[in-house]
């Protein structure tokens, strides 16, 4: 790093120091003559009477039914709607996110009535959502409530762009890291730069253009959104060595100060892979970022997150253990930290000065600091961590100079409510409102023992203000937030989806190895070499990488929903992969797609001939007629519609072969697209789930509902086989690419191009997941197959 480099940086960090300075001097004034306990305890005062009034007469009226939890976020909502709570809910809830993320001061008739407008709609849009099972998650927290929305803003592109990062940081997060936490963090911020450009819109923007805004925004989010897992998150876990830390430190110091990332030279040791997936990320990341900024903004950018990354990292490498950190030592690096982290979400959407918003901002960020910093309190305590907090709690007794960050808190609040936001009611109604929570909801989460106990340490000396605060914690009811609610789902569903995610894997694989086990066919003693070379041939196909999904499916409903016996069933999971194989061997042929490997070996006609490979082809699909006709612990006459079913089936499976070929260099419609996939594709998955339901005898509209599923999933499948075909990687999918373009194939991707085959797979993907909806069944499984359907690279 050159010497005017770091002395550009040094000035840097240096102005926004004495920036925070001064604003910590006045906080330390408040808390040393205790100022702002007198006009805190008339806010306070002031915020319960208010209260009182808007709540009695309602709490009389509808007595009885008591709060639900608010993971049951439907039945919550509901009961909220009931008791007239609603309103004043989403009323708190929107201002709150107006003044935290879009540092905006509530007293403005411009702000009033954008609130106004979105709880307006949200009421409108909570009220209208269906009536599902009460555990459900809210819509958008699943893909396709995601993926819908991006419909209706036309941001496709950008989203499923983003589902396929998610994926790859997902799964790039070391052990020692948690991959939820960086979701759910990468989340926030990309929701946080989507809401500042949807604030910086009017009416007045064309569609097109908000679809081009939102688009970016999302890109810009996830960029931006990146640096929290893999550099902020990555440096204060144990992952990296301290040399490869301040490695990593300095390249990221020279990134700011250049406006350039500097080139990974050879990293050594076993972080390796990792740090090259981080360096690209963050380059490209980077590079996004910059390409948004114009010339002069560009330098804001880089100064604060210049001061964002020091102040982080002056507060990282502070240890428990030190004794002699000074108030400004603590306080300072957080004032900065927690301010220009949000200040540079304006920068990074390059929106113009807000001089408003700046400021608002920069007096914000400590407030919810200390409140996260409080509520954190136990985890940063054992992991050692400085926080005011923390220090506070160890160092109390031997060093009374020390500021209690509680007393610092509520001085940082009165200052907010009087110096920010010039005494407004419904600004200091709001803060106390969420800080009456935030207390409420670490009480509940310690128990009233821990948290008296710890009330005892940090506000003891606040006598009778810290009566009248925890009054209110007892008393204020209405003091919940949508964010937290949201909050609380997320961590909740993305805990949940891992779950569900390793059970599916581990019965995927469990499953395969038994259906494995079931498929070789054995050759009869005494059976003419001639035909055991057939037989030969056939477990040559049936052999090999292939995944099983059909017989797979046909297990998990058969036996885990139908409950059938697995051993009973054991000629229908045979039956499908025959067939399954069969339309395989057919396929590959030089008379269809001649194709030269599959399932990871050569395919069975370069081995032997054509016409050896067309009779196994006709061999195994009589074999699997046999296996159906051995389905003997089953009611004849459901084995026989089972076979009028199959027989029908594999008919139109032909006709859809015969489709596709006949399709070769021709412009299909999508209508036709889709009666193509179904026929040869579609059709083999809906075979799967709905036989197993005929031996069972469900209900027709069940199984109707099966079907739909069916069409969609099988669709989707067939789409993504044509996306790999492009784009995939032949030793992973153990068979040929780019066979569609060579053979001049009609394929999704052929006649769409890429980005709108993946559109039409994500369309049929939530039409899947609608169709499971009505089923009376536990569909997990369906949906995760669907999700490892649409993302699997084989
Ligand atoms: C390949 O099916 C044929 C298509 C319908 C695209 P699979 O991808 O299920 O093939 P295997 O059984 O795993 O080999
Ligand atoms: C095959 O579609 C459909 C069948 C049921 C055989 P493809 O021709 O795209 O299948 P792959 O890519 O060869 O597996
Ligand atoms: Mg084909
Ligand atoms: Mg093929
Ligand atoms: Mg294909």
């Amino acid at each position: 790093m050159t010497n005017t480099l770091q002395i550009n940086a040094d000035t840097w960090y240096r102005q926004a120091e004495q920036k925070a300075s001064s604003y910590y001097s006045s906080l330390y004034a408040q808390v040393s003559d205790k100022r702002y306990i007198d006009s805190l305890t008339t806010d306070i005062k002031q915020w319960g009477k208010g209260r009182s009034r808007s709540q009695s007469w309602f709490s009389f009226l509808t007595r009885g039914g008591s709060r639900p939890d608010t993971l049951q976020y439907r039945k919550y909502i509901r009961w909220l709607s009931e008791h007239g709570k609603l309103d004043n809910y989403l009323e708190r809830s929107v201002s709150y996110i107006y003044m935290r993320d879009l540092g905006k001061a509530l007293d403005t008739p411009a702000t009033q009535a954008r609130i106004r407008h979105i709880v307006t709609d949200l009421k409108r849009k909570l009220n209208r959502s269906p009536e599902a099972s009460e555990k459900d998650h809210p819509e958008f927290m699943s893909l396709s409530g995601v993926y819908r929305w991006a419909q209706k803003e036309g941001v496709e592109t950008a989203i499923i762009w983003l589902i396929h990062k998610l994926k790859t940081v997902s799964a790039a997060i070391p052990d020692g890291m948690s991959a939820e936490h960086a979701v759910r963090k990468l989340i926030k911020i990309i929701v946080g730069v989507i809401l500042h450009v949807m604030e910086e819109m009017d009416d007045a923007v064309l569609s097109a253009e908000r679809s081009r805004r939102l688009d970016e925004a999302i890109r810009l989010g996830y960029s931006y959104g990146l640096t929290y897992p893999f550099i902020d998150d990555l440096l204060d876990s144990n992952v990296l060595k301290q040399e490869e830390k301040d490695r990593y430190s300095a390249m990221i110091r020279e990134t700011l100060l250049h406006g350039a990332v500097p080139e990974l030279r050879e990293w050594t040791g076993s972080n390796f892979e990792l740090m090259r997936f981080v360096h690209a990320e963050l380059r490209e990341a980077f590079e996004y970022m910059k390409k948004y900024q114009r010339p002069d903004t560009l330098e804001t950018f880089c100064e604060q997150s210049y001061v964002f990354f020091h102040s982080q990292h002056l507060d990282r490498i502070k240890q428990l253990s030190n004794t002699s950190y000074s108030n400004e030592e603590l306080y300072l690096p957080i004032i900065l930290k927690s301010s220009s982290s949000r200040m540079i979400v304006r920068s990074v959407i390059s929106a113009g000065t807000d001089e408003g918003f700046d400021q608002h901002t920069f007096y914000y960020g400590i407030y919810n600091q200390l409140a996260d910093d409080f509520a954190d309190l136990f985890d940063d305590l054992e992991e050692g961590a400085v926080t005011p907090y923390t220090y506070y709690l160890t160092y109390h007794r031997e060093r009374k100079d020390l500021i209690n960050p509680f007393e610092m808190y509520w001085a940082v609040i009165s200052h907010l409510i009087h110096a920010v936001y010039r005494s407004d009611a419904k600004t200091r109604d709001v803060i106390l409102d969420r800080a009456i929570n935030g207390l409420k909801r670490c009480k509940l989460r310690l128990g009233a023992d821990q948290y008296n106990e710890l009330m005892g340490i940090f506000a003891s000396g606040l006598s009778d203000f810290n009566l009248l605060i925890q009054q209110m914690v007892q008393k204020a009811d209405d003091v919940d937030f949508l964010d937290k609610l949201l909050r609380d789902q997320m961590v909740h569903a993305l805990r949940n989806d891992r779950r569900e995610k390793e059970q599916f894997s581990e019965t995927l694989r469990t499953v395969q190895q038994q259906i494995n086990e079931l498929l070789q066919i054995p050759t009869p003693v005494g059976s003419p070499p001639m035909k055991a070379s057939l037989i030969d041939a056939a477990n040559y196909s049936l052999d090999g990488s292939g995944k099983r999904l059909r017989p797979v499916l046909a297990w998990v409903m058969g036996v885990k929903e139908y409950g059938l016996s697995p051993s009973g069933i054991a000629p229908l999971l045979r039956s499908l992969e025959y067939m399954h194989t069969a339309s395989l061997i057919f396929d590959d042929l030089p008379s269809q797609d001649n194709a030269s490997t599959r399932r990871g070996r050569p395919t069975l006609h370069q081995v032997h001939n054509s016409a050896t490979a067309e009779l196994t082809g006709l061999y195994l699909i009589q074999k699997a007629f046999g296996e159906q006709a051995s389905l003997e612990s089953f009611e004849p006459k459901a084995v026989l519609a089972l076979m009028r079913y199959s027989s029908q089936i594999a008919a139109d499976m032909c006709a859809g072969q015969a489709m596709d070929l006949e399709a070769r260099g021709k412009a299909l419609t999508l209508e036709e697209m889709n009666t193509i996939c179904y026929y040869k594709t579609g059709m083999a998955f809906e075979a799967s789930l709905v036989m197993p339901a005929i031996l069972a005898q469900v209900k027709e509209a069940e199984i109707e509902a099966l079907k739909k599923f069916a069409y969609h999933a099988g669709i989707a499948f067939q789409i993504k086989d044509d996306l790999l075909d492009s784009t995939g990687d032949s030793e992973l999918l153990g068979k040929p690419v780019r066979q569609d373009v060579d053979n001049n194939n009609s394929t999704f991707v052929t006649i769409l191009g890429q980005e709108e085959a993946a559109k039409a797979m994500w369309e049929h993907y939530c039409m899947a997941t609608e169709a499971l909806k009505p089923l009376p069944r536990d569909t997990a499984f369906l949906q995760h197959l669907l999700d490892y359907m649409v993302s699997r690279d084989r």
